[in-house]
């Protein structure tokens, strides 16, 4: 069985194979129609969520499969107290495959390693978000037509944004391929980021989005994430650093694709949308294709995912990530490997 928990769990022919059967799917729905008949997704969403989990549905629906669920952690037994492993326990006997979102950091492995099914990260806190990064993907290869030599600015929020760790991760694998990363300095890239996946990139860091715009083939902003925020008054001084609009774009390349994630808040003025180079709304609609063929290749599957058996106990090692699972997660094991925890993947402290 294999899992999707950080996009580095795919090699990059592995992702070129899920784009050529979206593609597929794109061109011949019907083929796909009934392929996953009496198959069960679980979407389990302990965080709010329109397109990803709404766009899991669809896909799983487009597939002639059934879906069961909650969309917020309130309507589920961890409002009770129920651990996640727990929860994952009882969802893994209802359901064939699960997509999960949750707001700490590592429970997605947390739930692997008690699953009997697939598991889907759907984004873990301020972690990872590997299938926004599929989709992401889809998309620049639809428009650029190639994964290698791309110039690709990254603006926003680095620092909590998950889909801007797990696309530097995927985009790092290329050839030739120059980030430009914008953002305040309260946001910047986290440096386990860095350390992981950008040892052998190129990469500048700056805090001018138009100075930056010229040399960009792919233009990704971000939202500020109001809900990673501790301090309120933070947020609200940060909230507009960027707004890319039209006059903006003056100088950049007509080559030029801008992506986002979505939701927007105010850092794409609507003035932007009609723009040529604008595809963050096809983008989103493109995830629902991307998650068709994720979800197909996950059932067929028979791989194994080492992240089971992975880390060791350590009683001098402590995780102090205060967003980490493992630090409210009762009765979990805390696991590490090479120093780091291995579920939030940052460095323990030696106590
Ligand atoms: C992103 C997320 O949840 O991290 N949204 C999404 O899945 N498309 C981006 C965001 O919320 O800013």
């Amino acid at each position: 069985m294999r899992n999707l928990i950080d996009i580095l769990d795919f090699s990059t022919e592995e992702i070129d194979g899920l784009i050529a059967v979206a593609n597929d799917i794109i061109d011949n729905p019907e083929k796909y129609r009934d392929v996953c008949h009496g198959k069960i997704l679980g979407t389990l969403f302990f965080e709010p969520s329109t397109r990803t989990r709404l766009s899991f549905t669809s896909a799983m629906m487009s597939l002639g499969g059934q879906v069961l669920g909650f969309d917020n952690a309130a309507s589920s037994s961890t409002a009770k107290g129920e651990t996640v492993q727990d929860t994952i326990r009882m969802v893994s006997a209802y359901s064939d495959i699960i997509a999960m979102r949750h707001p700490k950091e590592g429970a997605p492995i947390a739930a692997s390693r008690v699953a009997t099914v697939p598991i889907i990260n759907a984004g873990d806190g301020g972690h990872y978000h590997p299938t926004q990064t599929l989709t992401d993907l889809i998309t620049i290869k639809r428009k650029s037509g190639r994964f290698d030599n791309l110039t690709v600015g990254i603006c926003g929020d680095l620092k909590y944004g998950r889909t801007v760790h797990s696309l530097i991760a995927a985009m790092s694998r290329y050839e030739n391929v120059k980030f430009v990363l914008i953002a305040p300095d309260e946001l910047v890239l986290p440096d386990y980021v860095k350390e992981e996946f950008l040892k052998t990139s190129e990469y500048t860091e700056t805090v001018d989005l138009e100075g930056a715009i010229p040399s960009l083939d792919i233009l990704y902003m971000t939202r500020i994430q109001a809900e990673r925020f501790a301090d309120r008054d933070e947020y609200e001084r940060l909230k507009d650093s960027y707004i890319l609009d039209a006059s903006k774009l003056k100088c950049a390349k007509s080559t030029l694709s801008i992506l986002h994630p979505l939701p927007r808040v105010n850092e794409i003025a609507v003035d932007v949308d009609d723009d040529p180079r604008a595809h963050y709304f096809e983008q989103a609609a493109l995830g629902r294709y991307i998650r068709m063929a994720l979800i197909l290749k996950l059932l067929d599957t028979k791989g194994v995912d080492d992240r089971r058996t992975d880390g060791k106990e350590d009683p001098t090692l402590e995780c102090r990530n205060p967003h980490c699972l493992t630090l409210t997660e009762r009765g979990i094991k805390k696991l590490f490997k090479e120093g780091k925890c291995i579920y939030c993947d940052q460095t323990a402290v030696k106590i």
